[in-house]
């Protein structure tokens, strides 16, 4: 079994699918392991640093793909739109392709891959089941992203967060507003509270009250009518039209006092709520921040701009899409956990075993055998229900080997 870890294509994106120190625990299961040359370099790791752990450097891509059974890496197509295209031709038929590729909100790239009969398992997919915790990609990165915009939003704002008595007077503390307290949201409550800031969050979901609190931070509760929040999954479901306008009314009122606002609510697959309206912006005072995490999905603001930092009525807005890849190396040390132990699943005995019977792996698995095989993701394409061939053993096991 032999897993090639290709470098990274994306602009700008500095994480790598693997890192050294995360090899024995492939190695001791039966897998070699391919680093392309410089793999690792964004994330300032050397090839000579795989090799010490045993990896096989490969200087070129092609090369690599030809000589893997799986090929990993953070973003393949859908997540890479541009210069993923050029690894189309490198796949091979039935190869096993192991990655993030924003299944939800680009599903045509991952029929682009079932094309080329790429056996696809799509990260994001992971269901967020305690077992599969230790593969959840989308929490490891939202828990970066939560930490690295208040650190945005402290270098943006022309105030401390933490309240200072000095000599020359006393400062008060920031007063920041966290929107959304799943993942991001939490580590944004957290981050903020640990350099002082005085924070309040709000979640359409009421369970995250007692999280919010025991992180120190003031629960916001806002009066809907018939509110019943709570999808499926844990997960938000969508607010009606009247829900929407309340919300947003009621919270211009919050966010205007608010010094710094972390937005991060999201429902997956769905474009962003919008929270924060231009007239709430308007009245913020001149010097606020405001970051949207879900800027990639639309914004939670209506000002926001993807990757652009937007000033308007004096209020800073910024739009990042790839914060973990600002802290590459834990960034990539957290993925390439989740991905060993996402490999792991996939080996029985020494021998790659797709076991269809594992919800991990069949929510997991967006192509094979030519097929988008995710049922929602078939749905977004109008694709209609899954037909599994004859030959298909009975037990949904299919071993390969390599
Ligand atoms: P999550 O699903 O854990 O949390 C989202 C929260 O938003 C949930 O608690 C949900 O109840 C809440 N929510 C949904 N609709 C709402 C509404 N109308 N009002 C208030 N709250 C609402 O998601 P996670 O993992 O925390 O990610 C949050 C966002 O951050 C996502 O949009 C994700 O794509 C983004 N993200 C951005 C990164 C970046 O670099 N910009 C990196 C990683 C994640």
């Amino acid at each position: 079994m032999k897993v090639a870890v290709v470098r990274e294509t994306y602009p700008g994106e500095r994480r790598v699918a693997l890192l050294p120190a995360a090899l024995p625990a492939l190695t001791q299961a039966g897998w070699e392991v391919l680093i392309e040359a410089d793999a690792g370099a964004a994330a300032g790791v050397s090839d000579a640093a795989y090799q010490d752990q045993g990896a096989q450097i490969v200087a070129d891509r092609g090369a690599a793909f030809a000589a893997a059974d799986v090929v990993a890496q953070v973003r393949w197509l859908g997540a890479n739109p541009t210069a993923g295209r050029d690894d189309l031709e490198l796949v091979r038929a039935g190869q096993i392709l192991v990655g993030s590729c924003d299944p939800l909100g680009n599903p045509a790239a991952v029929k682009e891959l079932a094309d080329r009969q790429a056996t696809l398992f799509a990260l994001e997919l992971i269901p967020r089941i305690t077992r599969a915790q230790s593969m959840d990609v989308l929490s490891s990165m939202a828990t970066l992203a939560g930490y690295k915009a208040v650190l945005k939003a402290a270098d943006h704002l022309p105030k401390l967060f933490p309240m200072l008595m000095t000599a020359a007077g006393t400062l008060a503390p920031a007063k920041v507003l966290v929107l959304g307290a799943g993942v991001a949201g939490l580590q944004a409550i957290a981050s903020a509270r640990r350099l002082g800031a005085v924070v309040q969050a709000y979640d359409v979901r009421p369970a995250v009250e007692e999280q919010i609190t025991s992180l120190g931070a003031k629960f916001i509760s806002l009066q809907l009518d018939n509110a019943d929040a709570e999808g499926q999954g844990g997960y938000a479901k969508q607010l009606n039209e009247a829900q929407v306008a309340q919300q947003q009314a009621q919270l211009a009122d919050i966010i205007a006092h608010c010094d710094v606002c972390i937005s991060t609510a999201a429902i997956p697959g769905r474009p962003a709520p919008l929270l924060i309206t231009e007239d709430a912006v308007e009245r913020m005072r001149a010097g606020s921040v405001i970051v949207d995490l879900a800027a990639e999905r639309g914004g939670n603001c209506a000002l926001t701009q993807a990757d652009q930092t937007v000033v308007a009525s004096g209020v800073t807005i910024l739009g990042p899409t790839n914060l973990p890849s600002e802290v590459p190396l834990h960034a990539s040390q957290m993925l390439g956990k989740n991905l060993v132990q996402f490999l792991l699943l996939l080996t029985q005995d020494g021998q790659i075993d797709i076991d269809l019977k594992d919800e991990v792996l069949r929510d997991t698995l967006a192509a094979k055998d030519g097929q988008v095989q995710n049922q929602r993701l078939r749905d977004m394409l109008d694709l209609g229900p899954l037909v599994l061939p004859a030959t298909t053993p009975p037990d949904h096991h299919l071993a390969t080997d390599g």
